[in-house]
């Protein structure tokens, strides 16, 4: 099959970007600071890889993605609440994001943090009436908002955040410590995004076993491939390069050196691949994804 990566992931970022983007048009009220920061952070761009990971993962088992889109884009509102975040000045205090001035540089912290909250609750309720609307059994639609909410609460991304935080600084943090912050603080959430596209398109319980190593392998090369961005990144990469430093915050790049970070971007990429040999699919789009990840710190 003819597969062009760039071009696959291009439309499907277009297919997210108009859903969102209708999605707070809808509401009326647009012009309050607090709408108006929510669309500003959802609409800005992004390279909507969760979104695009629960879609492929959906057609990987029934042929279709578009039925995933609604909850795939409450995914990436969880993701842009958790950078939203992220960069405020208690947290990671990052000025720069995708290539323009931070939510709470541009609408004030207490602004960005509602906007944050509502983006986490509005997921929510984005997730339920979507899975009303496209008539999911209460039982696929109450395992969907365990994983998520499992993922990202106090055993995972929030919990991660916070792991991150009070390591800052600290000399004691080896290997072990970081990969567990990462797994927690991005792989849960890429994790939850590939299994929550598998349950909407039907995976029995050992295909999701099998995408849950995947999704283990490449959520921690993403954050290693994201540490070295932070020290090589150009202006593409759209945030200021050498936060981690000044935050003196301990990475696989800054641990381990560039070179041998980017060795374990590629080993654990070959160990995903090697996973996904396992459900024995002529076509498998997170085959590719997983690849054109693997080479974007190069
Ligand atoms: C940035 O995520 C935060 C991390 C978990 C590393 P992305 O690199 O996916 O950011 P966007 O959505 O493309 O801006
Ligand atoms: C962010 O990790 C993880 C979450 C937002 C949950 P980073 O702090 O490394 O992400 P960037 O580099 O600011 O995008
Ligand atoms: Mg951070
Ligand atoms: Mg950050
Ligand atoms: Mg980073």
């Amino acid at each position: 099959m003819n597969f062009d990566i760039e071009t696959y992931l291009n439309e499907r970022r277009n297919f997210v970007n108009s859903y969102l983007e209708e999605l707070y048009e809808k509401q009326p009220n647009s012009t309050q600071s607090l709408l108006k920061s929510i669309l500003y952070s959802l609409t800005s761009g992004g390279k909507r890889l969760r979104p695009i990971l629960c879609m492929a993962s959906c057609e990987l088992f029934s042929g279709e993605y578009k039925k995933a889109i609604g909850v795939a884009s409450a995914i990436e509102m969880v993701h842009t609440y958790s950078l939203i975040h992220d960069d405020l000045p208690s947290m990671d205090d990052d000025n720069v994001r995708r290539g323009k001035p931070s939510n709470h540089i541009k609408f004030g912290e207490s602004t960005a943090i509602l906007a944050g909250d509502a983006l986490l609750a509005d997921a929510f309720s984005l997730i339920n009436n979507e899975l009303q609307f496209q008539g999911f059994n209460p039982e696929l639609s109450l395992k969907i908002i365990s994983v998520l909410s499992n993922a990202i609460g106090s055993k995972g991304m929030v919990l991660g955040q916070a792991m991150d935080l009070y390591f800052e600084g600290k000399n004691e943090v080896n290997i072990e410590t970081l990969s567990k912050i990462h797994y927690l603080k991005t792989g849960a959430l890429i994790e939850a995004s590939i299994l929550i596209g598998g349950y909407i398109g039907d995976a029995d319980n050992n295909e999701i076993e099998t995408l849950r190593k995947f999704s283990r392998k490449i959520g921690l090369s993403f954050q290693i491939s994201d540490d070295i961005l932070d020290i090589t990144g150009s202006e593409s990469f759209g945030k200021n390069t050498g936060s981690d430093a000044k935050k003196n915050k301990k990475t696989f790049a800054s641990v381990l050196g560039i070179e041998s970070s980017h060795d374990l971007v590629q080993s654990l990429t070959e160990e995903a691949l090697g996973e996904l040999s396992d459900l024995k699919k002529e076509f498998n789009p997170l085959h590719g994804i997983a690849i054109y990840l693997s080479e974007r710190a190069k």
